[in-house]
Order: C-alpha cells, then structure tokens, then sequence
C-alpha cells in the first residue's frame, strides 16, 4: 500500500511552528566551520543579508531560463552583466541536468558559474528548478518523467494525470530532497569565495488548471482533518493574521478533527488553502534538506495573480499575497517569501509583501526602462534586499542600458543605505503621468516628490504618457537629505512645530568613493529653480545632497 505522508510531520511542526520571528532564525543558524556564510541578520525594521560578514545589497538581474545549460552560451554573457553594474545574478539550476542518471550527480555546470562570476566580480543567487517550474514538472530529470508507476501526477478533476508533481508523494518529495541536499553539500565544499549568497527553491509554484489535485493521494489527504499545526498557528496569530486569512478562518469553529471542507465550506478557494499548506509542507522539506548541508538564506518565488480571476485560472497555491500566513506557518525554513512583478502596480505587490514583516526581495521584474526608476523606489521605501529583472542579458549595450546607470548610483550609495535600513530615514518614489506626484513625511519635513515632467520645462511634457521617474531619498541630518534618482522635482515644506516657511540653504552634485561624499557642482541657480525644487532632469541621473532650513 501507498505510504501515506506527513505522519512525522506532527512532532516536527509542532517544534517548529514558532513566532514570525523564527523565519529569519533559521538563516540565521549558522555553519559553525564558517562564520562567513551567508545569512541574515535584523537591523531595525529591516532584515539584511549578511555576504562575507557584511551587509550586502544585490544589484541583480535573472537571466533567461536557457542561458546556463550551457558553458560557451554563458562564456560572453558574464562581462556584459558585470558592465551593467550588477553585483548578483541569478540562475537557474536544472535538476534534470545535475542528476541526469539516478544518484549520479554532475555539478559541472555549476562549478563553472561559480568560476565565472567570480572572475568578473558577481555573485549568485541559485534558482533550484527542481520539482516544479512554472507550475509544470518540466526540469525533472528523464528517469523520474518516464516512471510514473514511481513518480506521481497531480491530476484534473476528470482524473487526467497533469505534467505536475503530486506534493502528496513520498517519493517525488524525497528524490528532489536528495538532489538538493547534494547540490548544497557540492557548494559547501566547493565555494570556498561565497560565490553563491542565496538559493531559490523551486520556481513560481502553483496549480493549473484546476485549483487542486485531484489524484487519489490528494484525495486522502483532502479528506482529513486541517493539520493541527495549521490550526495551532491561526489561533496563536490571530491578532495580527493577514485580512485574507481572518476572513477565510473568521467565525469557524477551529476543530482539530475538521476537514478543509467542514471548515471552509467546498470553493476553489478551499482547494487553493489545501494545496497551499501540502505545497508549502513539501517546498519546506527540500529547503530543510538543504540547509542541513549548508544552511544560507531560502526563498520562494510566487507567480502573481490577476485581480478578479480565481483560483484554477492562474498558478494557485502558490506564496501569493492572500496566502502567505498559510506559507508561513508550514514553510519554516524558507526565509522569504518573493513576487515575481508582471503586472501594473509594482508598487502595491512589494506593500502586500512586506506587510507582515516579510523582507521585501523582488527576484523578477518585467525588464525594460522603468526598472531604473522602479529600483530607486524598491531600495528607498521598502528596505529590500534586492532587486532583479528578469532575461537581464538580452541587451546589447549593456552599459547604456537605464538601470545600468541607477545601479552605479546605488552601489556607490550601498554603504549608507545599508547603514540606514530599518531605521526610518530612508524613503523611495515613483511617479509617472497617472500618479505624478507623492508626498513623503521625512522627520521635520514634508517632501512632494513630483514628477521633473510637472515642471513643464521639458515639450515631452506635453505627450500622452510619460517615463517612469523614481528617487530614494535619505535622512543624514535634522536638515539634510542625499536624493538620488532620475527625473524628479521635489519641494519642501516643514513637518514640525517652528517657522513655517521651508528654504533651500544648498543643493549639491556629487558621489559617494567608497562610502565618502565627494561634492561637485553647487546648484543653487537654474539647476534648483532659484532655490524653488531640487530637480534630477527626466533623462539625466543624479546624486544630490540638499541642505534645508526654516523662516517665516
Ligand atoms: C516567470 C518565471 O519564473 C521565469 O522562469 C520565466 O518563465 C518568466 N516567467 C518568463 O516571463
């Protein structure tokens, strides 16, 4: 008879179902043979990742899903990543190729990466493509897709067998457990540099095209009672569960002998929250295989869904927004959860993802001339970790590319940020035609960041849409801030008992040499409008530092 799953997984949830605070505990736990591993660490508000004993910010790009199946296709693509100021890339790691026979392991592939992005000065970020892949199984090795006496389908409501991995298999659970496991222990042996600063499990996870597994395994597990752990962590949180969760548990009477259905009533929404729990218990087994070899920070990656569509019409079950304390309760060792940005209101999805204390890290962004605007505002208002578009090589003039140039700003700028995070003194924009203008509360003043466009200085004012523009703006004194961007105008206005007119002492160019501020120009003429607006022109990049004062 099958085996049936998850009996263990009782005494250990309930050990580990602990505090929001476990998340990042478990990065935390460290090789005891190398205090130099990657990990994270609390700073305020805010949760960094510590690279070589340092906080780090990853100025990433994601490359295409083909891109490092292959050494001579890689070989040109890691000077043109290094050009565009990168200092992370991530990519992905194919099961299918680091195990192409059974228990026989080739990690060629990822010894050279590890090789290159260490010549040209990057570090990586390891997208683990192993039992699912955009919802589907299609990375899985040869060997396991032709046995599926031994490897079991999710299946349709009619009972066909889907291209997907059951999560309720012992079997599929192991072997992906196995293969990562390996892979960790190779890089624990091998990167003796801390090359690879952060892993990726599994990619864009997610049920299709019904919001649940239907197969006979799924089944079984359908018809139990709501795990006690699950029930155990809403009742613990519920105070400060998310407004989706209180909604869909809200007046339920929490039985630990209920089944999904009892509790929830019988809904594609119901079917999502089972798949989401049994998806998150099997995604946490892999990581916790892995972090048993080397234990360095853990995410998973969610596929966005669009707002009005339910579950079963996209990639359900995922770590989406409204499922994330579900993730969180079952997924321990996984330290963030991540949205990979598709749709409009980038802005938005990075609130919903930090909302409940969730370190924001944006491992996909759709790639094109907003992300260099978009970056400035993901660092400045959500104290992110990184920030990464997606098929980052497909340029052909790597250092003309926008975001090239706000990653040289934000790199020289890396020491303050990461000084600051999780302080409160740092604060992010971005404004376009729709929403040209946003009004930060910064200490003693109120600063109305507007788009450079608003000016009306520039004729492109007059066209019917207009680039996006983006700064981040820092706190280094009562009276003081450094503003770094590109096609902003922003004015100020006191925020505090005193004087109630906000003047403009100074406005000055300039950069950050390792970490030290090096003046240029002084603007205190046209360049600030007579001292009216500081202003980084749409087209232009900048770093400014403005010193303020108060009359009346
Ligand atoms: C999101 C996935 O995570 C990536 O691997 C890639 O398939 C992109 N979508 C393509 O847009």
């Amino acid at each position: 008879m099958r085996k049936i799953l998850y009996n263990s997984f009782f005494f250990c949830a309930v050990i580990l179902i602990i505090s929001y605070s476990g998340q990042v505990n478990s990065a935390l736990a460290q090789d005891k043979t190398d205090k130099n591993i990657p990990r994270l660490q609390k700073q305020g508000s805010a949760t960094q990742l510590i690279v070589d004993g340092k906080p780090f910010l990853m100025l990433a790009g994601e490359l295409g899903n083909s891109s490092t199946s292959n050494f001579a296709y890689m070989r040109p693509l890691w000077p043109k990543l290094a050009k565009m100021n990168l200092n992370t890339v991530l990519v992905p790691v194919y099961w299918e190729m680091v195990e192409p026979v059974e228990d026989k392991f080739d990690f060629s592939l990822v010894d050279t990466m590890i090789k290159d992005s260490k010549k040209n000065n990057l570090h990586l970020v390891l997208l683990w493509f192993g039992s699912w892949k955009n919802s589907t199984s299609c990375y899985t090795p040869a060997w396991l897709k032709i046995n599926s006496q031994r490897f079991f389908r999710a299946q349709d409501k009619a009972g066909h067998s889907l291209e997907i991995l059951t999560p309720f298999s012992e079997e599929n659970r192991d072997a992906d457990c196995k293969t990562f496991a390996a892979l960790m222990k190779h890089i624990k042996q091998t990167d003796k540099t801390h090359q690879v600063i952060m892993v990726q499990v599994e990619n864009e996870i997610g049920m299709l095209p019904d919001a649940r597994d239907h197969s006979q395994l799924a089944d079984a597990y359908y018809a139990k009672a709501v795990p006690k752990e699950l029930i155990d962590y809403l009742q613990k949180n519920k105070d400060k569960l998310l407004p989706e969760t209180s909604k869909a548990w809200e007046s339920k009477s929490l039985k630990t002998t209920s089944t999904w259905e009892e509790v929830l009533g019988k809904s594609v929404a119901t079917d999502e929250l089972f798949m989401a729990w049994y998806f998150a218990i099997y995604t946490n087994k892999v990581a916790e295989a892995g972090k048993a070899e080397y234990p360095i920070p853990m995410y998973v990656n969610a596929a966005l869904n669009k707002a009005g569509s339910k579950p079963g019409e996209y990639p359900s079950a995922g770590p989406l927004p409204h499922l994330l304390d579900i993730w969180r309760a079952a997924a321990l060792s996984i330290d963030i959860f991540s949205p990979d940005i598709y749709q409009a209101n980038f802005q938005q999805w990075c609130q919903k993802y930090q909302k409940i204390g969730n370190p924001v890290f944006v491992p996909e962004i759709a790639k094109g001339e907003q992300n260099a605007a978009q970056v400035f505002y993901v660092f400045g208002q959500h104290d992110a970790m990184g920030f990464s578009p997606f098929s980052i090589e497909t340029t052909d003039n790597p250092d003309k590319e926008p975001l090239a140039k706000s990653y040289n700003m934000l790199s020289q700028l890396s020491p303050l940020i990461l000084e600051k995070q999780g302080k409160g003194d740092i604060y992010g924009s971005a404004v376009d035609k729709d929403n040209p203008v946003q009004n930060i509360k910064a200490g003693n003043y109120l600063l109305h960041v507007s788009h450079e466009y608003t000016l009306g200085l520039s004729p492109k004012a007059k066209e019917e849409t207009w680039p996006l523009s983006g700064c981040i703006i820092i706190a280094t004194g009562t009276d003081e801030f450094i503003v770094a961007g590109t096609g902003v105008a922003i004015t100020f206005e006191p925020n505090s008992p005193g004087d109630p007119i906000a003047g403009i002492v100074s406005v000055d160019e300039g950069s950050f040499v390792n970490g030290k501020w090096v003046a240029g120009r002084r603007l205190n003429g046209d360049q600030d409008n007579q001292g009216r607006n500081l202003r980084i022109p749409v087209g232009d990049w900048g770093i400014q530092k403005v010193k303020l004062y108060r009359f009346k």
